[in-house]
């Protein structure tokens, strides 16, 4: 079991969220940092972070490594845990953290959005743990290198699968708060994991192929609040099917604030929106085309969801393809 006691961590996917658990790590432990288009950058100045929870301009200087070869090449003990941070898209990650996964012993954290994303690593690790964590936290890397992050950080934090031991995922918990974060254990964490898919399934797409904010999708037709609450009865009929029920008041909740934001001029861009709008692939399988497959295994009706899933699943192919040809 990894110790508690400065465990050896390697960072996934170091953009807004992976730099903020590796400076709460950093506390705590050396963690070690696979970065990519900010590597050249984070190498030679490290990370500004600007926070407001934990201040501004702190200067962050991590171990950084261009791939997991690299990693453990610098250092053979094994990794206690690897933390997947990258956004859930491809099916390619289980491949790349290979070389630092050390079987029956690192533990392979995912904090990333999403439902059924842990099936893949489960079937590539078979001999390791697998936490799945659930993040609230409003952070962004923009220019690489300089993180802006808003005011709260929050992980909820099972076992993979919710069957599986929770020594882990507990332990996990704990290095978390001992680092400072806000960490919450659960039995079950698929449960947190439906309730937040419920927002980023309906809004996410619905935002990014309208080009609207949630308030202004809301303002811009009688209809638009009836189309977000039936697409969210669809993602809620779906969890029910898999045994999990979302309260009904989650999603009064949801839609309520919503629609609190017209006429504030604060409507919220949800992820999938700033990435059309960066020219950057969207996180469309793992958010969305897996609720709709999750749906159709159990004959659950969510034709809205899906309607959904197809347009954004086309819009995300005609950006990667005009990345391909720039
Ligand atoms: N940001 C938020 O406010 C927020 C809130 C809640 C949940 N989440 C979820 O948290 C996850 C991470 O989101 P994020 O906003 O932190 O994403 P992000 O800012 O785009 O950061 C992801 C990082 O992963 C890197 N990466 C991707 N593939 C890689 C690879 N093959 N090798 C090395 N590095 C790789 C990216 O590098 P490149 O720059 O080279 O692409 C980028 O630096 C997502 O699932 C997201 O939905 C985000």
């Amino acid at each position: 079991m990894a110790s508690i006691d400065r465990p050896k961590i390697l960072v996934f996917g170091v953009g807004g969220v992976g730099t903020i658990y590796l400076y709460l790590l950093s506390r705590v432990s050396s963690p070690t940092a696979v970065c990519r288009s900010n590597y050249e950058v984070v190498r030679n100045d490290g990370f500004i972070i600007n926070s407001s929870i934990y201040g501004n301009g702190i200067r962050l200087k991590p171990n950084v490594v261009r791939d997991c070869a690299e990693a453990t090449f610098r250092d053979s003990r094994p990794f206690d845990y690897i933390l997947i941070c990258s956004k859930a898209i491809g099916q390619d990650i289980p491949d790349l953290i290979s070389p630092a996964v050390t079987p029956d012993h690192t533990v392979i954290v995912l904090i990333q959005n999403g439902i059924g994303i842990e099936a893949h690593y489960q079937a590539t690790f078979p001999n390791n743990p697998i936490v799945s964590a659930v993040v609230y936290l409003p952070v962004t890397q923009r220019p690489a290198g300089v993180i802006t992050h808003g005011e709260l950080e929050r992980l909820e934090i099972g076992s993979y699968p919710s069957s599986a031991s929770s020594e882990h995922s507990e332990a996990f918990t704990q290095l978390i708060r001992h680092a400072g974060g806000t960490a919450e254990h659960h039995d079950d964490i698929q449960l947190k994991r439906w309730t937040k898919l419920l927002v980023n399934a309906s809004w996410n797409p619905i935002c990014a192929l309208t080009l609207c904010t949630d308030a202004n999708f809301l303002l811009s037709s009688p209809s638009s609040s009836e189309l977000v609450s039936d697409v969210m009865l669809e993602i809620c009929d779906i969890a029910k099917a898999h045994g999990y029920t979302i309260p009904k008041e989650i999603l009064e909740l949801q839609l309520g604030r919503a629609t609190a934001r017209i006429g504030n001029g604060n409507g919220v861009e949800p992820s999938m929106l700033q990435d059309v709008r960066a020219g950057r692939r969207m996180e469309v399988e793992a958010i969305v085309g897996n609720a709709v497959r999750m749906g159709r295994e159990k004959d659950v009706k969510c034709e809205k969801l899906n309607m959904l899933y197809l347009l954004a699943r086309a819009l995300d192919s005609q950006i990667e393809n005009k990345r391909r040809t720039s």
